[in-house]
Formats: C-alpha cells, sequence, structure tokens
C-alpha cells in the first residue's frame, strides 16, 4: 500500500527568507512548506541575494528523514530541480537545467534552489530544500540579461496559485535520476570551471549518480563535485 505523507503549509504575506524559517522549525521535526508571497531578504547560494518580488514562487520544503546517506544528497537537488522544469513543462515552456540546479529557460535563469542540509553522522537528518521561481514578479533592472520569469517567457500572466499546486505536487512525488539527466543543458560546449583559486577550461559532458559533473579538461574526462567549484559559460 502506498503510504500518504502529510505535508503541513505554512502561509505569509512576506518573510525576511523561507528557508530561514524553516530552520527555526527544524527542532519540530515535522515536514512542513513554508510560502511567502516575497522576501525582504532572500538567500541565494554562495552569500548571494536572491530577487523574492510580490508575483514568483518563494517556498521551502523542510523534509525528515529516517536513514537517508549523505552520500546521496544529490538526490535531494536533482528531484527539486526536476520537479521544476516538469511544472514549467506544464505551461509549455522548455526549461534545461544547469549543473547542478539552476534552471534556465531561453538561456535565462528562471528559478534558483537552495539546499539546506542537517547531517548527523553519514546521514542527512533534514533537508531545506529552497526554491525560487520567477513567475509574474518583476526582476531588477541588472537582471534583465542573465533572468527571465514565467510571464516573460509566455507573454502572459500565469496563476501563482496553478504553478504552486503543479510544483508541490511533484516535489513529493516519485523521481528518477535519468528525469534529471534528461534536461541538463550546458553540455558538450566549451565552459570554465572555477574551483578555488584555479580556472579550468572544460566541456562539460554529463553527471554522475553521484552527482558529480563529467567534465573534459585537455582531452581528459574527470569528475567534479558541485561543492569545490562553479560552471560558468
Ligand atoms: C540561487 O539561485 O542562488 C538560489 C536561490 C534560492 C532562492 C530560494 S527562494 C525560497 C528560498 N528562500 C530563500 O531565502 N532562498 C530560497
Amino acid at each position: 500500500m502506498n503510504e500518504q505523507k502529510t505535508i503541513k503549509i505554512l502561509r505569509f504575506e512576506s518573510l525576511p527568507s523561507t528557508n530561514e524559517y524553516a530552520k527555526t522549525l527544524r527542532p519540530t521535526g515535522e515536514d512542513t512548506l513554508i510560502i511567502a508571497a516575497s522576501q525582504t531578504g532572500g538567500k541565494g547560494t554562495k552569500g548571494r541575494s536572491f530577487s523574492s518580488n510580490t508575483g514568483g514562487l518563494y517556498l521551502s520544503a523542510l523534509n525528515f528523514y529516517e536513514n537517508f546517506p549523505s552520500a546521496n544528497a544529490f538526490l535531494i537537488m536533482a528531484k527539486a530541480a526536476t520537479a521544476v522544469c516538469k511544472t514549467l513543462e506544464s505551461f509549455s515552456l522548455i526549461p534545461k537545467i544547469k549543473w547542478p540546479n539552476d534552471v534556465y529557460v531561453n538561456g535565462k535563469k528562471i528559478c534558483g534552489i537552495l539546499i539546506e542540509n542537517a547531517f548527523l553522522g553519514d546521514k542527512i537528518k533534514n533537508s531545506i530544500v529552497g526554491i525560487g521561481l520567477n513567475v509574474n514578479n518583476l526582476l531588477p533592472d541588472e537582471l534583465s540579461e542573465i533572468a527571465t520569469t514565467m510571464n516573460e517567457c509566455l507573454q502572459k500572466e500565469t496563476p501563482l496559485d496553478l504553478v504552486e499546486e503543479r510544483l508541490i505536487g511533484l516535489l513529493y512525488a516519485e523521481f528518477s535520476f535519468e528525469e534529471y539527466c534528461n534536461r541538463l543543458g550546458f553540455l558538450n560546449e566549451p565552459a570554465t570551471l572555477v574551483t578555488g583559486e584555479k580556472t579550468l577550461s572544460v566541456v562539460p559532458r554529463g553527471v554522475n549518480e553521484r552527482g558529480e559533473l563529467l567534465a573534459e579538461e585537455q582531452g581528459v574526462l574527470r569528475a567534479f563535485s558541485s561543492a569545490e567549484i562553479s560552471l560558468r559559460f
């Protein structure tokens, strides 16, 4: 029999950051979704901020695990990125994932994902999956060249509640790594890998089951972990 998980949903008009709010709920041990209509201090990866004006979808899913090996952490990212892609596809868009988990449409970023895991030994105790999807929100001018919204791509507003409903359904649905791989973009074209102080010229070829980027560097195929590097085109 399929066991149904109950997810508590908390909604806010505005929060500094849904991820930060989710952290305060870790002691509850309860799977919870936190959704905010806007964020005043939206957090991105690598300490960056994330523009979070009204009209976008900003949510964090706090999930608890009994026995989730840290070695499989990448699957949490891959599942979130795949759920976002499937949501966008259901509105006739063609999204591509830029490894590890940025989602692009028409060459511009439409969604950012920030995962914050809590570990105990070699297991993940709980994860916070923060997703910011640009739906009908206005982007600041400085992002207009690099980011986009569903509104800009479709040339019309999409009901935010519909996008939210589809994304939530997919976040808690079955997922396979293959579905993630099928949506990977930016492969087989020259890129720069920034790893610590060094930059490497590479050609990304794919992603392995551990979530490492497989990229050719000077004719040799190497595996790079997302904790160490970022990928630029
Ligand atoms: C990135 O692209 O750098 C990741 C952005 C993640 C943004 C989302 S919005 C909901 C959640 N709350 C936050 O403060 N950040 C994430």
